[in-house]
């Protein structure tokens, strides 16, 4: 049986009529993907407000790897909220918290003592991870990459690198950020495959610390271990253990900024264990609570001990309510083994994203870890020149034939698979006819 179900066209008039709403009450900077409006959502299938049924491989920009309205989640929120919704952290404490900082020092990476603390997005927690560096270390600089995304706060859009949307407008950036190449195997400019990862970035490390700052006045790496918004960019292990041995040997922090890979999407609880690296600080959100704001900080007792008392905090962060989300979310995805279901999900993705590629001369490049999967669409597979308009054909394409999808990469090029976790086999296979229809399309 078919999910996707289309009663109107879509837009349909009930969505028309909430658009003309919001466009008169909300500014166009919180932009909309589709025109559509969500009236229910469960599992991997969302309704909008006019009974047409999507099947979702947005997921909430990664949020909802244990899929929508799960009822154990739901159950955990709704016995919180009637507890107490907010009294503060910092004014009067709560257990949630105090137990959800306990189950991630003990899942995340790492056979040290850890501590955890709260925020309300990724963009705050990169905030803080930032500001627990340059505590510890007493150094101001911090090292990012080209093609990343951390956010849309003024230190973590600085650290960002794409400029439209994200920064255009927004300057002056802070200072005290240095920029390297991230180990991108299919834009590699100097190389062709295989890459020896390692003595590219000894060379990289070389020249940032003779020509731009010294290494002792690096206070942090901030790393995604795969490009999220930059286009599901896997790193390779070498390059990763490279960087983090270079970082050890300068007493640089290793932040992992795991927002978007987090919590099994790449088939292992966190991405950057593909590697073997153990980061000193990551940080996590998205699918962490199921979609409620909440973020963490994880890391090293010593580096998360470093600032003083009442140097971090926040009004929300650590919500009662999130964290009840939290915990109720991580023994759910552990109860249905969501890292096997990724690799399940990626090995078939990877297999109709392999077979695409063979009849479009527009797909340049296919990769992806577990169900963390892309497609880079080129004008042609000679030049590789970035094809955002195609991209946008396509996506445009599919959800007006039922499916949701994103968009991501600096050249906004690169389609990726963010569907929830517990995607049936038979509706992978119905979003993935769509996308491939969308794409042959191109052609026509
Ligand atoms: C890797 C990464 N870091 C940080 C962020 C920012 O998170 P938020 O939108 O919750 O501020 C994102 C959001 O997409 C992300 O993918």
């Amino acid at each position: 049986m078919k999910s996707i179900h289309l009663k109107t066209s879509i837009p349909g008039p009930n969505s028309q009529a909430l658009m003309q709403r919001r466009q008169t009450a909300i500014p166009r900077g919180p932009y909309n993907n589709t025109p559509i409006f969500a009236a229910q959502a469960e599992g991997a299938l969302v309704t909008d407000v006019d009974g047409n049924v999507f099947i979702d491989f947005a997921g909430g920009i990664g949020a909802m790897n244990l899929g929508h309205a799960n009822p154990h989640v739901v159950q955990a929120i709704s016995e919180q909220a009637k507890k107490f919704t907010h009294t503060c952290y910092h004014v009067t404490a709560y257990e949630p918290y105090i137990a959800l900082a306990e189950k991630l020092n003990e899942i995340t990476p790492g056979k040290f003592a850890k501590k955890t603390m709260f925020a309300n997005s990724g963009a705050e927690a990169v905030e803080n991870a930032i500001k627990i560096a340059r505590y510890a270390t007493g150094r101001p600089g911090i090292i990012t990459f080209e093609h990343a995304f951390h956010g849309r706060t003024m230190l973590a859009m600085s650290l960002t690198g794409k400029v439209k949307p994200y920064k255009y407008g927004f300057g002056p950036f802070l200072p005290e950020i240095y920029r390297i190449p991230y180990p991108y195997e299919y834009r590699w400019h100097s190389s062709t495959p295989p890459i020896d990862w390692e003595k590219e970035y000894r060379h990289i490390f070389d020249e940032l610390f003779s020509g731009h700052v010294a290494p002792d006045k690096v206070a942090a790496l901030i790393m995604e271990p795969v490009l999220g918004e930059g286009g599901f960019v896997v790193a390779p292990p070498a390059a990763i253990r490279t960087m983090a041995k270079i970082c050890r040997e300068h007493g640089i922090i290793f932040i992992a900024d795991e927002v978007q890979t987090g919590f099994y999407r790449t088939g292992k609880t966190f991405a950057i264990e593909w590697s073997e690296v153990e980061p000193d600080i990551i940080i996590l959100a998205k699918s962490l609570a199921s979609g409620l704001p909440l973020s963490a900080i994880t890391g090293r007792v010593e580096l998360m001990d470093a600032p003083h008392e009442g140097g971090l905090g926040g009004t929300y962060g650590g919500n009662p309510i999130a964290c009840a989300a939290g915990l109720a979310s991580i023994e759910e995805m552990q109860k249905l083994k969501l890292g096997e279901r990724a690799m399940a999900i990626g090995e078939y993705v990877h297999q109709r994203f392999a077979a695409f590629l063979t009849k479009s001369h527009q797909l340049g490049d296919t990769r992806g870890i577990g169900a963390m999967r892309a497609l880079e669409i080129v004008k042609n597979k000679t030049s590789r020149h970035p094809d955002k308009e195609s991209a946008q054909k396509i996506q445009q394409l599919c959800y007006q034939n039922g499916l949701l999808t994103l968009t991501a990469g600096t050249y906004s090029n690169i389609i990726r698979t963010l569907m929830p976790l517990v995607i049936s086999m038979d509706q992978l296979a119905e979003g993935l006819d769509v996308m491939e229809k969308a794409i042959l399309a191109l052609a026509d």
